[in-house]
């Protein structure tokens, strides 16, 4: 990012005084669809898609964007136009991917926990792989498929152990992470896999964690990784893709995150070092394609000045988003127009009765009540976080290309919140 560069650059930026999203005044959009809004710019996801192709140029990769971190029908249409598969975690997102036109070949199936009948579903529509994370649940898959007289196609996401130098609550790949098979129980699972009727073992995945801004750790898991290929390959069960997860970080504020594609660069150079370079390569990357690609636009409806803190109430919040709230997470505030005021240094948070409650902190605004504000880095666990906390309807989204503007999503209202509630007789 060049100084005065705003994350999200050159997609999100000033002309003049006032901040666009590609050629669309984020302020006509608001005065257009109300606040909050969250609005996204299509060239910057597809900008971001683009370092991950060329990193991957000439090589057996395909990228499965992990939906969790935005789900929107209309941002899964982009991806899926462009050729992504899709990293699902649950039944609700396999019917998304498939609503938003992806085939079964294209969706991979991650988590923890995943239910008989959402195996059964993802066997029905044919889905490329079931990342698995248990032995007990390489059994429960197994009887599943078997019932339905097929085999379904399995990775087993091992934990590498390696500290991913992220957030404690997205750290993934450590030993006390609940997530992946043991790094030292991994070749014991694959044996029991491909022992089992009800599966056909495909590949090995693992993924580390998430915002993750260096690349020694997913060297380390890749060591890690292709270490366990080789025993179990050496006991006759082929691997026919490694799967890297997803996690590379993304700017929020001064944070430097290689490009994926210099990411790449260096994995592969270690992958054909270690002769793996022409395996079939599967990524699952989330924030990275679409963090920096979407801003909320929140109004200011009040300043409060107090003894030890001044607020700047806005009209955004903790159920919109969630980030600061449950990590700390900081994400920039800029102004719609730039002013020519003194600046004040507040503490930015929402309505909700809550001191958790904070959007961000000790930031200098020259504001006033009814301006408009834009919270940057918004496209990622964001909306697909949001919540009806206080009974608030979730926001707008729009998505703008070039210079059109689609409304991808309408505001939520009462109504929509209490359709599937009952009064008692
Ligand atoms: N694959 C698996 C198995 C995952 O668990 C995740 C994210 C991804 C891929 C995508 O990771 P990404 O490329 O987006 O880092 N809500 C948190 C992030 C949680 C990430 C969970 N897993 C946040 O807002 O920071």
């Amino acid at each position: 990012m060049s100084a005065g560069a705003l994350p999200g650059g050159p997609f999100f930026q000033y002309r003049g005084e006032e901040l666009f999203v590609e050629d669309v005044r984020l302020a006509d959009l608001a005065r257009g669809h109300g606040t909050p809004l969250f609005v996204y710019s299509r060239a910057a996801m597809l900008s971001a898609l683009a370092a991950y192709q060329r990193g991957f140029a000439g090589r057996k990769a395909r990228i499965f964007y992990a939906l969790k971190a935005n789900s929107s029908l209309a941002i899964l249409q982009v991806f899926a136009r462009a050729g992504c598969g899709f990293d699902i975690v649950s039944g609700g997102e396999l019917e998304r991917v498939l609503a938003a036109g992806a085939k079964g070949s294209d969706i991979i199936f991650s988590g923890v926990g995943k239910t008989r009948a959402e195996m059964r579903r993802a066997l029905d529509a044919g889905i490329h792989c079931f990342n698995v994370e248990s032995e007990a649940e390489l059994e429960v898959l197994s009887e599943v498929a078997a019932a339905m007289g097929t085999r379904a196609p399995v990775s087993l996401r091992v934990n590498p152990d390696v500290n991913p130098l992220t957030h404690p609550y997205i750290s993934t790949g450590l030993k006390g992470n609940k997530f992946g098979i043991a790094h030292k129980e991994a070749l014991r699972a694959y044996r029991r896999a491909a022992a089992l009727p009800g599966l056909r073992v495909t590949g090995i995945d693992c993924h580390i964690g998430s915002q993750i801004t260096q690349v020694s750790p997913y060297l380390d898991a890749l060591d890690r990784v292709l270490d366990l290929v080789a025993a179990i390959e050496s006991e006759g069960i082929a691997l026919a893709h490694i799967d890297f997860g997803g996690g590379l970080g993304i700017v929020y504020n001064s944070e430097q995150p290689p490009a994926a594609d210099v990411l790449w660069q260096r994995l592969l150079a270690r992958l054909d070092a270690r002769g793996y370079g022409d395996r079939q390569l599967m990524i699952e990357p989330g924030r990275s394609l679409v963090g920096n690609a979407g801003a909320c636009v929140t109004e200011v409806l009040y300043l409060k000045p107090g003894e030890q803190k001044n607020f700047c109430i806005i009209d955004a919040a903790m159920n919109d988003l969630p980030r600061p709230a449950m990590y700390e997470a900081f994400h920039q505030i800029v102004p719609l127009r730039q002013g020519a005021g003194k600046p004040v240094t507040y503490d930015v948070v929402g309505p909700v009765c809550e001191s958790g409650d904070w959007i961000g902190r000790d930031r200098k605004l020259a504001v006033q009540p009814g301006e408009l504000l834009a919270v940057l880095s918004a496209g990622a666990y964001c909306m697909s976080m949001a919540s009806n906390y206080n009974t608030r309807g979730r926001p707008a989204e729009v998505l703008v290309d070039g210079a059109q503007a689609h409304v991808i999503r309408e505001r939520e209202d009462a109504g929509d919140q209490m359709r599937k509630e009952k009064l008692l007789p």
